[in-house]
């Protein structure tokens, strides 16, 4: 047991005390136990790679490249991402695919390439394979992309299954993201990133890895083009990546590379290639569209482990009210819960909470439930009675119930990866909303168990139904987040068809978007937790989740008040705008820092409803485009170096340009801001791209851009929709997109086009429509004309 562990078994026995902690220690030795009784052991490996290409089987898209020791698929889709997968790997059954995997496209054509390999050539990719089997990418003009060695697996001399390395190298100036959440990003640096879900249990900074949401998915950008790549494989893996490095003067590149090793599973791929907001098109058409929350999600929630009754609740309520300060969500956490946890309600403490859910309702506030998978192990609970009854926990190899600690002590798993448990812990959601929850909130599901020493999870031996193929732990712990949000999400659409559901969630994996969002986890509180928390964002909307935040304030202990404003400050501009804090930590209210932060507070939280509507249109927009809500600087200018290395501002969506304060005492901060005009949206002076300017920062506010010629559709004062328009440069003209909110159901809302354009030194505003451009049909309130006059 390292130091490390010591501070988790610590926090675990603390946090349930020391019967638990023994139940912890006794749970942890078992799942040991199962593991070697149950698991394949170590035996000789033979190592293999493909050897030579031997035949060539042309098929819709693609076709089959034969090697001596190996066969390789390759086809391309339909939506334009490239398929390959070897040993006979296809893309289905997959958990990331939404609605199975698209059609080949029937233009594309298998055909020799150079040197002995062969080639398939579509629209905006070329995929080369070589006699030996490395596998290149390559942009329609022919620069490579990313060069996929040719793999090599070590198994069992007598078949079974298969370790594997896939080495690839991309180029010296290219930068990797993604991986899902990393504390460490949003750009990759050199290291190796864990692929296994884990909570970390300990509040987590920049360098912890890994975290709840890992995912094999990296975007590589670089000169030559953006690329993302899924490996399709939900095991246990690593990868190592180092950056590439150009040679000065006469000196050589040196290629970045990629090592990916997984512990078993199939060896396949999805690559697609493009601009940013292309590639991230067709991974949603690939993995499903981002779902829309509904708007109040998208206002500013607060939340607290142990508010503990509803008198506490109310007071926190009325704080925000007396104050003037918006709130649309107030989040219970398990203190809420009974002994039995899960799907109950403390009626001591909460004795009337419909009626407490009502009051906030009228009010225009929900409220949010937790919803932990673990189910206490004990007779008389109804989740625990109910669950056995069908058979729907977890087993061992041996057939018996797994068993693990969690906050209500022993516990059992459901098996999300069964569709009957799905659809019966779908169902179990009729409870939480006859309490009058709005809102679902999934924790402790990488899944967590506590552990003194280990891996604070399942055993790997567990087994799982992975939808009737059936398979281990080492399969399913990946996806069990994803499962458990699938149930969760269908589970509500079949209460309440008439609301789109709203479901967040601590882990995941692709395709998590399809059912909700997420959220940063058990985030330190300092100045690299606040860093941290944007990381996340960004690498997770770059992985297809757009909806994300982080516990503004971070989770442990007590933030000072400048460190807690610069959080709420960036919190307000970020998807999911949430203040919360662990059992133990200090208060988050806004008010509870002073005069000073609850003023400037105030003001982050007023923007912040201004923007609901420009919210809602990012939510729409990303669900149509696959585009995340936050996005890199790079985002429209990939090939901009400078732009590629910068991670700490962020786009949110086409208009703004949000730069958070990151530092301690910074009252000035250096911003770069890609091409074009920007101005500073409350100075409203004009700035032109491409350039790094200094900008002051103010404790009351951050620096925030908007583009010039942006239509932002903000709340006016009568709550209606309107429009801020803010003046292009002279000799320019500007435009936007608006999605208007259309409620809490299924309803398509339109989407509006606006164009903005000087005629003479008036400017003018439009809406585009079938007969041509009309008046705009809003009120439109016109910024940054002293400026876009003055030069016109
Ligand atoms: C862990 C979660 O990350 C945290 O947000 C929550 O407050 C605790 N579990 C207690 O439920």
């Amino acid at each position: 047991m390292d130091g490390r562990d010591l501070v988790r078994s610590v926090k675990a026995v603390g946090s349930v005390g020391a019967a638990q902690g023994l139940r912890t220690v006794r749970s942890a030795w078992r799942r040991r136990r199962a593991d070697a009784a149950a698991l394949p052991r170590p035996e000789a490996e033979r190592a293999r790679v493909p050897g030579c290409v031997t035949e060539v089987e042309p098929g819709p898209g693609g076709g089959i490249v034969r090697f001596g020791r190996s066969e390789l698929r390759i086809f391309v889709a339909v939506n334009g991402a490239v398929f390959w997968g070897w040993d006979g790997a296809g893309p289905e059954p997959s958990y990331a695919l939404a609605g199975g995997c698209p059609e080949p496209d029937p233009r594309v054509v298998l055909e020799p390439d150079t040197a002995g390999g062969w080639r398939v050539v579509a629209e905006r990719v070329t995929v080369g394979v070589s006699r030996h089997g490395a596998v290149e990418v390559r942009t329609p003009g022919g620069v490579t992309l990313r060069r996929e060695l040719p793999p090599r697996w070590w198994e069992p001399p007598g078949g079974g299954a298969a370790r594997w390395v896939q080495r690839s190298e991309v180029a010296a100036d290219a930068r990797f993201f993604g991986l899902g959440g990393r504390a460490s990003g949003p750009r990759l640096r050199d290291g190796t990133y864990r692929l296994w879900n884990t909570d970390p249990q300990v509040a987590f900074r920049p360098g912890d890895d890994p975290l709840y949401l890992t995912m094999p998915v990296q975007v590589v950008v670089a000169d030559a083009g953006t690329h993302l790549v899924f490996h399709d494989n939900t095991w246990d893996g690593t990868v190592t990546l180092r950056e590439g490095a150009e040679g000065a003067g006469s000196g050589h590149d040196r290629a970045g590379a990629s090592v990916l090793r997984m512990d078993g599973g199939p060896l396949r791929c999805w690559v697609m290639v493009g601009t940013p907001a292309r590639v991230l098109l067709t991974w949603a058409s690939l993995t499903g569209a981002p779902a829309v929350p509904p708007a109040w999600a998208l206002g500013h929630h607060h939340a607290r482990w142990g508010f503990g009754t509803e008198e506490e609740v109310r007071r926190i309520v009325t704080g925000y009210q007396e104050r003037d300060l918006p709130l649309d969500a107030v989040h219970l956490d398990i203190d809420h819960y009974d002994e039995h946890q899960v799907f109950t309600v403390d009626r001591d403490r909460f004795p009337k909470l419909p009626v407490l859910a009502e009051e906030l309702r009228r009010d225009g506030i929900r409220l949010v439930s937790i919803v932990d998978p673990a189910v206490k192990a004990a007779p008389g609970n109804a989740v625990y009675d109910g669950g056995t009854a069908r058979d729907a926990f977890v087993r061992d190899a041996g057939g018996r119930v797994v068993r693990g600690v969690v906050w209500p002590g022993e516990a059992v798993f459901p098996d999300f990866t069964h569709p009957r448990v799905r659809e019966w812990w779908g169902g179990l959601y009729e409870e939480r909303l006859g309490q009058g929850f709005s809102g679902f909130w999934h924790d402790m599901n990488e899944p967590t168990s506590f552990t003194a020493f280990g891996e604070p999870t399942l055993p790997r031996s567990a087994r799982h139904h992975l939808e009737g193929r059936g398979g281990d732990h080492r399969e399913a712990h990946n996806v069990y987040a994803l499962c458990m949000a699938r149930a969760g999400y269908e589970g509500l659409r079949a209460l309440v068809p008439g609301e789109r559901p709203f479901v967040f969630s601590r882990s995941g994996w692709a395709g998590m978007q399809r059912y909700g969002g997420t959220w940063s986890g058990d985030v330190a509180t300092d100045w690299s937790g606040l860093r941290a928390s944007l990381a996340l964002v960004l690498g997770l909307g770059l992985c297809g989740v757009p909806y994300s935040g982080p516990d503004v304030g971070g989770f442990d202990g007590s933030p000072s008040p400048e460190l807690y404003l610069r959080w709420f400050q960036l919190g307000a501009y970020l998807p999911l705008f949430r203040t919360h804090a662990s059992l133990r930590a200090g208060r988050r209210e806004p008010w509870e820092f002073g005069p000073e932060v609850l003023e400037h507070a105030r003001a982050a939280l007023v923007e912040r409803r201004r923007l609901l509507p420009y919210f809602v249109t990012l939510a729409h927009l990303a669900r149509r485009t696959g585009a995340p809500y936050v996005r890199p600087v790079w985002w429209p200018a990939p090939e901009d170096r400078a732009l590629r290395d910068c991670e700490d501002a962020f786009l949110l969506g086409d208009c703004l340009l949000v730069a958070p304060v990151l530092d301690e005492g910074a009252g000035r901060r250096a911003v770069r801001l890609p091409r074009g005009r920007w101005y500073d949206t409350v100075t409203e002076r004009a700035y032109e791209g491409p350039a790094r300017v200094v900008v002051d920062a103010p404790l009351s506010r951050i620096p925030v851009f908007v583009r010039a010629g942006a239509v932002l559709p903000v709340r006016g004062d009568d709550g209606g929709l309107e429009l801020e328009v803010w003046a292009p440069a002279a000799g320019r003209s500007g435009g936007g997109l608006v999605v208007p909110d259309a409620g809490d159901g299924w309803e398509e809302p339109d989407i509006e086009r606006y164009a903005v354009r000087w005629q003479g030194p008036d400017l003018v505003v439009e809406r585009e429509g079938e007969e041509g451009p009309a008046e705009p049909g809003r009120p439109v309130r016109v910024r940054g004309l002293a400026a876009g006059r003055g030069q016109a």
